[in-house]
């Protein structure tokens, strides 16, 4: 069996060219870090997401720098060859590029992540130039993104008028010139994707936005059917884990009750 190789922001481009998808997942742990890694996945997203659906938050707003970095230090204990993303938090970028720049590198110095990812178009440009330049990749985020929702009042499509779809194709062009290498594309029509993805030299990485992006990423606890709070159009359930993991938490309550165990197997 050949050796996996580590992907590399080069794999990723090169994977555009050959018409190759890219898969990527989130994640913000050790555990399923190996597990992702082991299954083959290409990238890994350390996502804000963190914010609803670990640490219980409504919105992705109120996440810190040290709850990423803490998380993004045990998924890159577990990693071998995937690409891993750590996402730049609500304000950790905005005020000024100064302090952009400062937390890019504390995501590469601090928790061994290789690339970080920013949402937004024209009004972050200074902020990624100034971040590539220093050395740290930057991945783009456009369409629906999660820590404007209080702009955008709610989390609804992005991109269905002729005004706002033809900013996000401009703001996909602009955030290439600046030296992203990757553009994540949520919750767009997917011919919008389209029109992206074919006028982009970077891979488009879509959620919501149809199946003509150069590669996919859904959050994983969404995917495995941790996460029951609510169900965005745009998943896929691969499984039910959450029912599985709480029939076995009843199971264990009910044996434990009734002194089925532990058994004499489990006795020392
Ligand atoms: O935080 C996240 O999980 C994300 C993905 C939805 C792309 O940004």
């Amino acid at each position: 069996m050949s050796e996996r190789k580590k992907i590399t922001i080069n794999t990723l481009m090169e994977m555009k060219q050959k018409g190759e998808k890219i898969t990527m997942l989130t994640c913000y742990d050790f555990l399923m870090a190996t597990m992702l890694d082991d299954a083959g996945i290409d990238m890994v997203l350390v996502g804000d997401s963190l914010a609803n659906v670990v640490l219980g938050y409504e919105s992705t707003i109120p996440v810190t720098m040290e709850e990423m970095l803490h998380h993004c230090k045990a998924v890159t204990r577990g990693i071998k060859n995937a690409f891993v993303v750590g996402d730049m938090p609500f304000m950790s970028y905005q005020a000024s590029t100064e302090e952009a720049l400062k937390n890019a590198g504390r995501f590469l110095k601090e928790s061994n992540v290789s690339a970080v990812k920013l949402e937004g178009g024209e009004e972050v440009l200074e902020t990624i130039r100034k971040i590539v330049d220093a050395g740290i990749p930057v991945m783009g985020h456009l369409g629906l993104t999660p820590q404007s929702v209080n702009v955008f009042g709610g989390y609804g499509l992005r991109g269905s008028t002729k005004e706002e779809s033809e900013k996000i194709i401009n703001d996909a062009r602009k955030i290439e010139k600046a030296g992203v290498f990757a553009i994540v594309l949520e919750k767009i029509p997917s011919a919008l994707a389209k029109e992206i993805t074919e006028s982009v030299r970077v891979p488009t990485i879509g959620i919501g936005a149809g199946s003509d992006c150069d590669g996919q990423v859904l959050v994983s606890h969404d995917m495995l059917g941790l996460f029951e709070q609510y169900k965005p159009k745009f998943v896929k359930r691969y499984a039910e884990i959450s029912q599985i993991m709480k029939k076995c938490f009843k199971d264990y309550i009910g044996e434990v009750k009734s002194k089925e165990f532990p058994a004499q197997e489990h006795s020392y």
